[in-house]
């Protein structure tokens, strides 16, 4: 997939593009499936809310099939590496589970703000890709941008290891209030198989859900391979060590897995 170039403009004005329904219902309800088998899983790197459901599961695609191939699908690679301009490789994996009732509150951070300063990652070449599992509405728990907030480098942040249960490097409220009466402040909404491409300085948080109805997002965190980081204080499947090149699958390496599973169960 190519971006044009209305969205490549997009991508540096505002800092994101939304692309909807990239993947189909049934990859998507594919990997729905495959979220709650991972966040049923009792293993370090699923991190729970303070109430004990599942927050995110971090490196899903080390120990779940399905998630494997979505960390290497071409469908994602191919705009990030055109942004990005050559080969990428995996920094964060991570599959949000923002729960019905309790999935809690993403304060206010950038994401090359807490690789910067935890990891020293040297640039900010590098972004984010996500893929919605459920319809993201405005009632369960969007993501919320300050569009054009990337252009102004890492903002000054605190170090906030008690708001939840993943300590982030968060921005002041006074901070957010500057930025986003400059700015506004957006919540990008689809149905399940849409993607949202990032910059890692973009400003963003996400609301408490509230709502009776989960909302799942998968996030690849991609980093250009020159700009891996040079600091390993976090564990390993938060901030990964395989700065190898992803090479891309086939296309549909999703649907395989769905057919491969159909005649496994026959
Ligand atoms: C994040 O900012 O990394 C996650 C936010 C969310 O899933 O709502
Ligand atoms: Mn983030």
């Amino acid at each position: 997939m190519n971006l044009s170039n209305e969205q490549l403009k997009q991508f540096e004005d505002e800092g994101y593009i939304f692309l909807p329904e990239v993947f189909s219902k049934i990859e998507a309800e594919l990997l729905k499936k495959e979220s709650e088998k991972v966040y049923s899983l009792k293993r370090k790197e699923v991190v729970r809310e303070l109430s004990g459901v599942a927050r995110t599961a971090f490196a899903a695609h080390t120990y779940n099939e399905a998630f494997k191939r979505l960390g290497a699908h071409p469908r994602l690679l191919n705009p990030v590496k055109e942004i990005l301009g050559g080969d990428v490789y995996m920094h964060q994996f991570k599959v949000n589970a923002k729960a019905a009732f309790d999935g809690d509150v993403w304060q206010w951070h950038q994401d090359f703000g807490v690789w910067h300063r935890d990891d020293q990652m040297p640039e900010p070449r590098a972004m984010n890709i996500s893929v919605f599992l459920d319809d993201v509405t405005a009632a369960n728990g969007p993501l919320l941008f300050i569009p054009g907030s990337h252009k102004l480098g890492v903002v000054e942040a605190g170090h906030d290891t008690e708001t939840t249960s993943y300590p982030l490097w968060t921005l002041s409220r006074e901070k957010v209030t500057e930025l986003a009466n400059r700015g506004g402040c957006v919540a990008p909404t689809g149905p399940a198989g849409s993607m949202l491409l990032f910059s890692s300085l973009l400003v963003h948080a996400s609301p408490p859900n509230i709502s009776p109805f989960g909302r799942s997002i998968v996030y690849l965190s991609l980093c250009h391979v020159e700009n891996h980081i040079r600091a390993f204080k976090r564990e390993e499947w938060i901030a990964h060590r395989n700065f190898e090149p992803i090479n891309a699958l086939d296309d549909n390496c999703l649907t395989d897995l769905i057919n491969k599973n159909l005649t496994a169960a026959e």
